[in-house]
């Protein structure tokens, strides 16, 4: 069973600033850093380091990418069916404020120029069952979504930045739903992000899709069908947000895909993204497995810790 993220590679410039910008304010930053990001990147990361064999597919400018694509290679993942555009590789202007919040501003660049034929060189590569992770940071993702459902691939969505497109999906077709409370609310109407209820609305929407609704600070839920979980959030010194839920997104998958249960997944994944909100960066924040194995040091045992509560609807 193999794994392909097809998703956008970004440099992201994280200026540092005392607050997010207003309208019509001049603001200067105090740094600037510059990373490898993208939701697709990060998320190729975060399943490769999960234990996972990965694949990324998306595309590169070809003067400015390299340095995206030996990220992902030196990260092991396999990097062959990255394409190289005659623009910018996409990039991120991210503020970043002291206690570790983000607002991002994002420019697409080659990560809007993939073609259907491309997409099917891609998918050729891939067979039943094998998992396909998407965000919504690339074109052509709604005929990515049909062709991979031909073929009987198990779609996995993070429906992130969310805009007016991911309304146009064939959403039946996804077999993972992974988003945020706020996502949640804008995909249910829900005009309060009261999570219970927009958990339930999704579950009710999409009857066969798993969905993990991750809430910040206040963990995530689960529901399938009439099962619900509730995943605690293990504190940490955030620094940095920026990732955390692509990682969050990689190790649940990770887990998943190497036949653990929800409960398991959600707990693995609540410690991997802890860990990455404690550190700068994208790519950089994502732990390694080890660090994983070792993070009863940090969190406890995750049977004694385990407050995941099945929950009755
Ligand atoms: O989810 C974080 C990512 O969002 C950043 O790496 C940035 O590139 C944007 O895509």
């Amino acid at each position: 069973m193999k794994a392909l993220v097809f998703g956008s590679l970004n440099i992201d410039y994280v200026y540092e600033v005392e607050h997010f910008v207003q309208p019509g304010e001049t603001l200067s930053s105090e740094n600037l850093r510059v990373y490898c990001g993208g939701k697709g990147l990060n998320q190729s990361i975060a399943l490769s380091r999960s234990g996972v064999e990965t694949w990324h597919a998306g595309a590169v400018g070809i003067r400015d990418g390299e340095i995206l694509t030996n990220y992902l290679r030196d990260a092991d993942v396999h990097v062959d069916l990255i394409m190289e555009k005659e623009v910018s590789s996409g990039h991120a202007i991210i503020q970043k404020t002291p206690d570790g919040e983000n607002s991002i501003i994002l420019f697409g660049g080659a990560n809007l120029m993939i073609t259907e034929k491309e997409a099917d060189f891609v998918l050729s590569h891939f067979d039943e069952n094998d998992y396909l992770v998407l965000q919504n940071e690339i074109n052509q993702i709604p005929y990515i979504i049909e062709k991979a459902h031909e073929k009987g691939m198990k779609i996995v969505l993070n429906p992130s930045p969310m805009n007016a497109c991911i309304f146009e999906l064939p959403l039946s077709y996804v077999d993972y739903l992974i988003l945020n409370e706020i996502e949640g609310a804008a995909m249910t109407g829900h005009e309060e992000t009261d999570p219970d209820a927009v958990l339930n609305c999704l579950a009710e929407m999409l009857p066969d899709t798993h969905i993990i609704l991750t809430l910040g600070k206040k963990g995530s839920v689960y529901g399938y069908k009439d099962q619900r979980f509730r995943q605690r959030c293990y504190p940490v010194n955030a620094v940095d947000t920026t990732a955390a839920g692509d990682t969050f997104t990689g190790f649940f998958l990770g887990s998943i895909m190497q036949g653990k249960g929800i409960r398991e997944a959600l707990d693995t994944a609540a410690r991997a993204s802890a860990i990455a909100v404690s550190r700068n960066g994208a790519g950089t924040s994502i732990p390694m497995l080890c660090e994983l194995k070792n993070s009863d040091i940090l969190f406890g045992n995750r049977m004694e810790n385990m407050d995941i509560n099945e929950l009755k609807i």
